[in-house]
Parts: C-alpha cells; sequence; structure tokens
C-alpha cells in the first residue's frame, strides 16, 4: 500500500505549472516512449495550457510520449466536437503534435464494443504496462467513467452513465440531452497497472470526495478509492480541494 503524495496549490495558473513539472519530470525520466493517460474535464484546462505553452517556448522534449484513452463517449459519429478524442486533440495532442500512430484512442462509433474494449487492452498488454495515469475526479468518485459500482478489478468496457455524471457532463455541451447515455471507460483495474497516478482536483465541490477517496474503506461505491492501495500516487490540488481533509 502506498500513501499518496498531496500537493497543494494556490490557484488554477499555478496548478496549471506544478502538474506540467509533474509531467514534465515523470515523461523525461522514461527512456523509450512513456505511455501516458490524460483526461478530459474542465479539471486539467490550465495544465495543458501551460504544457502547450512551454512546447512553443522550445521545450520540444514535451511530445515524447505515447496518448492513451481514459474514456469516451459511446455512440458519436467521427469528427463530433463532443468526443474525447477530439477535445484532447484540440486542447494538447494536436498542438504538441502528437501523430496519430501515438494515440490509441476509442472508436466512439463501433458497433461491437466488445472487440473495441478488448482492443484497447490488448494494445495496453502489447505496451506492457501504462508510465503515467493522469486523471481527474468525478463528484461521485467515479475514475474516467468509472461509475460508483466498478470493481477494483474491472477492465476497460461499456458502461451506462449515471443521470449525476451526465448531469455534470452538460456544463461541456450545454444541455443533458448532448450527452451520451452510454461510454466506455479504461477499467479501475486496468488503471492500477499503471507505475504512476496523478489526481487532480480543483475546487470546493470536489474537497468531500476528494476525503472520502482518501478516507473511507476501499469499496466499488466509491471507485476512486483505489487510490489508497495504488503505489506511487501524487494528488495536486488547490486549497479548496483539500478544504475538508484534516
Ligand atoms: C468526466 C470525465 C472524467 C473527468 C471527470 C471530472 O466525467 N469522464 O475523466 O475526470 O468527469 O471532470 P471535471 O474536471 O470537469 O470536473
Amino acid at each position: 500500500m502506498g500513501t499518496p503524495t498531496l500537493i497543494e496549490v494556490e490557484d488554477a495558473e499555478q496548478f496549471g505549472a506544478v502538474v506540467a513539472d509533474y509531467f514534465s519530470e515523470s515523461i523525461q525520466q522514461v527512456s523509450n516512449k512513456p505511455t501516458v493517460v490524460l483526461p478530459t474535464g474542465f479539471t486539467p484546462l490550465p495544465f495543458y495550457k501551460e504544457v502547450v505553452e512551454r512546447y512553443q517556448n522550445g521545450e520540444s522534449y514535451l511530445n515524447k510520449f505515447k496518448y492513451l484513452a481514459l474514456d469516451e463517449y459511446l455512440g458519436l459519429p467521427e469528427g463530433d466536437h463532443r468526443l474525447f478524442a477530439s477535445w484532447l486533440s484540440r486542447e494538447i495532442l494536436s498542438p504538441l503534435s502528437i501523430l496519430n500512430e501515438d494515440r490509441i484512442i476509442f472508436d466512439s462509433a463501433t458497433s461491437d464494443t466488445e472487440g473495441e474494449c478488448a482492443r484497447i487492452e490488448k494494445a495496453i498488454e502489447e505496451k506492457g504496462r501504462i508510465d503515467l495515469a493522469i486523471i481527474g475526479l468525478g463528484s461521485n468518485g467515479h475514475i474516467g467513467f468509472n461509475e460508483p459500482g466498478s470493481h477494483q478489478d474491472s477492465k476497460t468496457r461499456k458502461i451506462k452513465l449515471t443521470l449525476e455524471t451526465r448531469e455534470a457532463n452538460s456544463e461541456y455541451w450545454g444541455s443533458l440531452e448532448d450527452v451520451p447515455t452510454h461510454a466506455m471507460t479504461l477499467g479501475i483495474g486496468t488503471l492500477k497497472k499503471a507505475k504512476k497516478t496523478l489526481l487532480m482536483v480543483l475546487g470546493k465541490h470536489k474537497a468531500r470526495i476528494l476525503k472520502d477517496t482518501l478516507s473511507k474503506p476501499v469499496c466499488v461505491d466509491i471507485p476512486s478509492t483505489y487510490l489508497q492501495n495504488q503505489e506511487h500516487v501524487t494528488i495536486i490540488g488547490d486549497r479548496d480541494a483539500f478544504s475538508e481533509m484534516e
């Protein structure tokens, strides 16, 4: 069992810089191209902005990684702006010129979700490891789209999204109707293969679930509690996010 390293920052700008430092050190520690999981959401945006700026200012090593998708909506057509693959492409992957062959992404439009999820698992197996999993935290403790009820050894699979998660996601796209009902996600068991994990948390609305993540017994009702048993976990958050921790 590992004890997470907690890093508290002042604000979003400092958050972006501190997460970018962690990312930059982590990818430089791995000699052959590391596999890195990156999440969507509002939380990582200051970090992506900072990494893109550093890259454009000459830190060219910042694109020496292979991107592994954390999750994806199910049933959206190619090119849809809501695709997480498109979102990540806009915010970080295209500005860093990450090649398509270095992007392991879900096919949202697949008619064979089982086969698609098995393909992602196989890609991870062939690589042999996930070097770094950078993840966000859902208000109900979901990681990726591992909703409450997700087993600690769950694999990459199709998920029915909870109403709570769909409502939270509607902030990205404007209305609940714009949020698909199903998704695919790396499993908790899959994420446990990560050699290092960084959890990013911003805001008062995440304070309670962050506290529960670290203090409640490890359980399927709060998928994020798996982090208590994970080695090499770092949590970077702002003062508001850490405000309920003793
Ligand atoms: C979404 C994503 C997660 C993300 C989480 C938090 O549902 N599937 O990967 O980490 O919600 O998002 P936000 O950073 O916008 O709070």
